[in-house]
């Protein structure tokens, strides 16, 4: 944990400019949206999106003063998707806090994700760039339906990998292959250098989430932020229990799928399976899937040549995989 904190204070000249770019929002005469925006935009978050944005800004050239201004909306997308996610998971915690469901109820939290989503929205259009809107158009479709899929998969213990791997990719590692690629487009970067920044942030993105996803099994609730074992409370079926799965003895993953069908079983159950996943010796082999991402990841940065914004993008794509929270 120090050591992820030592890692990420490289970037915290990055993080004030970020920080101080994402208040403007609060400048409302609404008090609840200030309240909301203060308790779930300023404070804990990793920043990733918005640092990712900057950083491959940076390596194709671009250095407004807007540039901070312009990262936020990556932000923006990613706090109003999150205001919704904890309503449709019935979340208690985020980022160390109370879920904002939690304080202020459903309805003001999806309001609140509405009004932030609204926001990104408004300062897109200020860098009226149209292959910039109809990339951020585009992603929050895939993010919508990666959360029907995953809707439509809950509590399903037949789950394939290669359905999870959907799920991931399109709720999660779209936008951070968004936040890429726009960096190439506010560049004016061309379309192959847009195409390999996307590349790049999208299977950081799916590395990214292979490695939520371990944490949610093998962290500590202080160590992660939230709680561990949410995903299997939620019914999340991710890649640690499928792994756990297909190494169980014939018939026993059938009965578990039975057994765990009506969203009926006590916590002790529960506890039996975070059990049975931490020893079932999969951790390593989601780990391996996530570090063959991230140099894959790596891998469309090849051609760009080197620089401080190139170290810094496949310095933070490595530490990704082994962060701890
Ligand atoms: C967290 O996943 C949620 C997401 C990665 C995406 C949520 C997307 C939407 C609600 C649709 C798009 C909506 C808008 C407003 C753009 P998780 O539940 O696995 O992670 P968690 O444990 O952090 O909650
Ligand atoms: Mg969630």
């Amino acid at each position: 944990m120090d050591s992820d904190r030592r890692f990420l204070s490289q970037f915290d000249s990055y993080f004030d400019a970020i920080n101080q770019a994402l208040t403007e929002p609060l400048d409302t005469p609404i008090p609840l949206i200030r309240d909301i925006g203060a308790h779930s935009l300023l404070g804990q978050g990793k920043r990733l999106r918005p640092l990712l944005f900057v950083l491959s800004a940076r390596l194709c050239g671009y250095n407004s003063p807007k540039i901070y201004r312009y990262s936020s909306v990556f932000e923006y997308i990613h706090t109003a998707s999150l205001l919704h996610d904890d309503v449709l998971d019935n979340a208690e915690t985020r980022r160390r806090k109370p879920a904002v469901r939690n304080v202020w109820g459903n309805s003001a939290a999806i309001l609140g994700g509405d009004y932030f989503y609204a926001m990104a929205s408004s300062i897109s259009l200020e860098i009226d760039m149209s292959e910039l809107n109809r990339i951020l158009t585009e992603t929050t479709i895939r993010m919508i339906e990666g959360q029907f899929l995953e809707l439509n998969h809950a509590h399903d213990w037949r789950l394939a990998k290669e359905q999870y791997m959907e799920i991931i990719e399109a709720k999660t590692a779209e936008l951070i292959a968004a936040a890429c690629a726009s960096g190439g487009v506010v560049a004016d970067a061309d379309r192959k250098t847009v195409h390999n920044l996307s590349s790049f942030g999208l299977n950081l993105g799916i590395s990214f989430q292979l490695i939520d996803d371990l944490l949610d099994y093998f962290s500590s609730e202080e160590q992660f932020g939230k709680p561990v074992g949410k995903d299997l409370k939620e019914g999340k079926i991710t890649l640690p229990l499928i792994y756990a799965l297909q190494r169980l003895e014939s018939g026993e993953a059938e009965r578990l799928a039975a057994r765990f069908r009506g969203n009926t079983a006590t916590e002790d159950e529960y506890s039996n399976i975070i059990k049975l996943v931490r020893e079932s010796g999969v951790r390593e082999l989601v780990r391996a899937d996530a570090v063959a991402f991230a140099a894959r990841a790596a891998g469309f940065l090849d051609s760009f040549p080197e620089s401080s914004f190139k170290k810094a993008l496949l310095d933070l794509n490595n530490f990704l995989v082994q962060r701890s929270f």
